[in-house]
């Protein structure tokens, strides 16, 4: 399974780069403000950054919500870099532009998934990745990971290449849960990630093995 950050921070990209296991960066408008990244040119500036920190897809969101606007950014989203992914809503208009990036042959990623029909419509259109919120739809009493379930039987069943990037990941189980479905990403927070390499019996065994070695070398 891949590993993508769910962030517009440099700072949590740069961190979890360094551990070794990142595959890739989501972003999304919500995420880009947190960071105080305001206005058009410091927004495509900010991907450039992002690009040069990880070697892999990173996602860049429309804003636009008609066809010709979601062509007119994502075209220039994608010229950026060669590593960016134009990130599209799971609207109408979306499915429309989805088909035009696809058989020009620019990487996708639909947004806002919440549904398997969603999800089987983003692949018919050709869509790269596409994003099912995991964590939003826990929020409003939905299992989450039975879509991602859900998702997974569809698409194995008709050898869809679309892949499956779990997102609005909050926790370690979410990313656990998500490998055992067979998610082919998971989109997460850096504590969500850092997380997953926590356990008491390691720490107090670790402390232990030091403590021994001092005795021993004294
Ligand atoms: C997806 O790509 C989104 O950026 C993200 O995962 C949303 O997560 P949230 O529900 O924690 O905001």
């Amino acid at each position: 399974m891949k590993f993508f950050i769910d962030t517009a921070n440099l700072n949590e990209i740069k961190e979890a780069n360094a551990m070794g296991i990142l595959d890739g960066v989501t972003t999304n408008p919500s995420l880009m403000a947190k960071e105080g990244i305001t206005g058009p040119s410091n927004i495509l500036q900010h991907y450039r950054d992002i690009c040069s920190i990880v070697d892999g897809p990173v996602s860049a969101e429309v804003i636009a919500t008609e066809y010709e606007g979601m062509i007119r950014e994502g075209e220039e989203l994608a010229a950026l870099h060669k590593n960016i992914v134009v990130k599209i809503p799971m609207i109408i208009e979306g499915i429309k532009a989805l088909r035009y990036f696809s058989n020009k042959g620019i990487k996708t990623n639909c947004t806002l998934i919440f549904s398997a029909g969603q999800a089987l419509l983003a692949a018919k259109a050709g869509a790269t990745f596409i994003s099912p919120f995991v964590g939003r739809l826990d929020d409003i009493s939905t299992d989450g990971l039975a879509l991602i379930e859900q998702i997974r039987t569809i698409y194995d069943n008709y050898a869809f290449e679309t892949e499956i990037l779990a997102a609005s990941v909050r926790h370690p189980m979410h990313i656990v849960h998500c490998a055992e479905i067979g998610a082919d990403v998971m989109t997460g927070p850096l504590n969500a990630i850092k997380a997953l390499a926590k356990h008491p019996l390691t720490d107090i065994g670790l402390q232990q093995f030091l403590a021994d070695f001092d005795k021993g070398n004294k």
